[in-house]
């Protein structure tokens, strides 16, 4: 059996930028839990597994979702680099996207995100203590009450609005690999300031 061997940086970058966005509406998808990598204070890579919340294709915009409180959140502050990773194996496709990232909290893109997510994706954020802090038993950090169901109603996940932030990356720079038994391909797609990608084949 041939395989159709991408052979056009354009239709290939076109694709990309398909695939992301699927990836962020389709919970099927592979790419829709992509690995997030920040680097920690000590300067070491912390790597994690996020899903994928929007794409803007234009801004070339990731947009994940995190409690306030997360080890990420302080990494990435108002600037940070960021690494993310996403892997299709049906595809056969690897695409590694890195850019800056910020953290956001108060801003009506922040407001929609939470009203947007459903009560019991919110019921997360009211954890306490922190996510992340050590515990000297095994613990979901709900207090019992809510634990075990579905919140009732926005008043009852409302606390939690002040611990949701969202974690906006964006992407300048994306590396493409494709696996075929007759040669991979790899590309690199370098976003410029005006928004225009600039796109070169590499030795795999
Ligand atoms: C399938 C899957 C999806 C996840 N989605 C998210 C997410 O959307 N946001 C998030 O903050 N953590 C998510 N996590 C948890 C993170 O991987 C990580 O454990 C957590 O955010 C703490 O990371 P940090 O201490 O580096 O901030 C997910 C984990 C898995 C396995």
């Amino acid at each position: 059996m041939t395989i159709a061997i991408p052979d056009d940086l354009e239709a290939i970058l076109a694709d990309i930028l398909r695939r992301l966005g699927r990836a962020a509406q389709d919970r099927k998808a592979a790419m829709h839990a992509p690995v997030v990598g920040t680097i920690a204070a000590d300067g070491s890579p912390a790597l994690r597994v996020m899903v994928l919340r929007a794409f803007d294709p234009a801004a070339a915009r990731l947009r994940f979702h995190s409690d306030a409180r997360a080890a990420k959140v302080a990494q990435i502050g108002d600037a940070a680099p960021i690494s993310v990773l996403c892997y299709d194996p049906g595809a056969k496709l690897q695409f590694r996207l890195t850019g800056t990232a910020r953290i956001e909290y108060d801003s009506p893109v922040a407001d929609q995100a939470w009203q947007n997510a459903t009560l019991f994706a919110r019921r997360c954020y009211l954890a306490d203590p922190a996510p992340g802090s050590l515990s000297d038993a095994p613990v979901s950090g709900l207090t019992a009450d809510i634990a075990g169901r579905v919140p009732d109603d926005e008043d009852e996940v409302a606390p939690g609005r002040v611990n949701f932030a969202l974690l906006l990356a964006d992407i300048n720079r994306i590396e493409w690999l494709f696996l075929a038994h007759t040669g991979h391909r790899r590309a690199l797609f370098e976003r410029y300031a005006d928004g225009r990608w600039y796109g070169q084949w590499m030795v795999p």
